[in-house]
């Protein structure tokens, strides 16, 4: 089986990145995790990276005049690698029309909240400001405006009477180290794609998923 060269970007502690290379561990994985790149030297998923036995490289964006120098080196270090697939994790830049055409539908986003709610930053602390009794996060395709593009997966889970930020932030995390392998495996094997800014699937998932209730 052809894996997917596939690189993840990553500004911080990278606990994603670290449930998409484990994944990747597994056989019959159809995505290889080829490169991780930080815009930051200090982030703890270099470290991390390094240990599981990938490649890692670093592209300071405080290095570059402007987000354009930055981009292509970004773009440059992945074409070195022979990148394909492009997933973001925890990337906390903002990247431009011309790097998200560059890589259109092979760049993909987690975010931690059920979009198109909370965009942005701080998502637990204003899901819980607004009341909300579902939350979660979502895998999509990547366009220009943050936080936006067609949607590949979701995954919900409840916001439970006396939670703090951090405790739903945590419930929320282990759904994303669930929700990103899988969303991952779909775009590698082509399972998925893009119509009418709408992502539509080759097979239609092998069990529909249940309802999710969740009431007080
Ligand atoms: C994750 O919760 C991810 O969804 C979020 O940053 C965190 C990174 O954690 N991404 C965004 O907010 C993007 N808008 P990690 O470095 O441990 O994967």
């Amino acid at each position: 089986m052809e894996r997917r060269r596939t690189a993840i970007l990553i500004s911080g502690r990278g606990s994603n990145m670290s449930a998409l290379a484990a994944a990747a561990m597994e056989p019959d994985y159809p995505a290889e995790i080829s490169l991780v790149v930080s815009n930051r030297p200090d982030a703890a998923g270099l470290v991390r990276a390094r240990e599981m036995g990938i490649a890692i490289d670093v592209v300071d964006h405080k290095a570059f005049g402007d987000k354009a120098a930055f981009e292509a080196a970004l773009t440059a270090t992945l074409e070195r690698a022979g990148t394909e697939i492009v997933c973001l994790a925890g990337f906390m830049r903002l990247l431009s029309e011309d790097f998200v055409h560059r890589w259109h539908d092979r760049l993909i986003n987690i975010h931690p909240s059920l979009l198109p709610a909370f965009t942005g930053l701080n998502t637990h602390v204003r899901a819980l400001d607004a009341g909300v009794k579902l939350h979660g996060c979502t895998v999509h395709y990547v366009r220009a405006a943050m936080d936006n593009g067609p949607i590949i997966g979701q995954a919900a889970v409840p916001v439970l009477p006396g939670d703090t930020p951090e405790a739903l932030g945590d419930r929320v995390l282990a759904a994303e180290h669930q929700l990103y392998p899988r969303a991952l495996a779909l775009v590698a094997r082509e399972e998925v794609r893009v119509v009418d800014e709408l992502v539509r699937f080759s097979t239609p998932p092998a069990k529909p998923p249940g309802m999710l209730l969740s009431i007080g």
